[in-house]
């Protein structure tokens, strides 16, 4: 498998890929820990950028951008399918949806990163901030870049 043959596009919520995706997020990033909620409860159809990407016509991995003001925006929710990792679609998908950001006029892109993702995070420039915290019963991190 090859990044060449992977294809980044936005999609829209409600129609059929937003429910594939919420299947793939909720399978990788809530059912893994128990948790009986969809990650649907936490999207902001209002606002939400999300982003995917696609082998052919499957979505195989995805991205969720949540504007919090004018000039911060937050990326939520990377989750590459499990086939589908170690090949650069998460490294891809986070500098696409920073481009994505700055064309939006956004000086900073924010982010809740898992503990277990810190490493992942650091090397795409993101430094942490704040204090250790728990979210979906894990212990994370707020990171943060400049986009300017
Ligand atoms: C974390 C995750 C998004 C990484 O996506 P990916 O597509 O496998 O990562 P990439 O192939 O783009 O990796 C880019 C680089 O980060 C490294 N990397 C990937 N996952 C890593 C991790 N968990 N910790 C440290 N480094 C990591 C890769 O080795 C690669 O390094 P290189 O550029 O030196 O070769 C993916 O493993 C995933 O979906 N995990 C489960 C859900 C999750 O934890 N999401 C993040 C919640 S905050």
């Amino acid at each position: 498998m090859s990044l060449d043959n992977i294809t980044l596009k936005t999609y829209e919520h409600g129609y059929a890929i937003y429910a594939e995706s919420v299947k793939l997020r909720t399978g990788i990033l809530l059912a893994p820990l128990g948790r009986s909620e969809t990650v649907s409860e936490y999207d902001f159809p209002e606002k939400d950028i999300y982003l995917g990407a696609f082998l052919g016509e499957s979505l195989i991995a995805t991205l969720v951008l949540t504007p919090l003001n004018d000039k911060r925006i937050r990326m939520r929710q990377l989750a590459v399918g499990e086939n589908f990792r170690n090949i650069g679609i998460g490294k891809a998908l986070v500098k696409r949806s920073e481009a994505i950001a700055r064309d939006l006029g956004f000086a900073t892109m924010t982010l809740h990163a898992r503990e277990s993702a810190l490493a992942f995070y650091d090397q795409l420039g993101y430094r942490r901030c704040g204090e250790r915290f728990v979210e979906v019963d894990l212990p994370h991190w707020v990171m943060e870049k400049s986009l300017l």
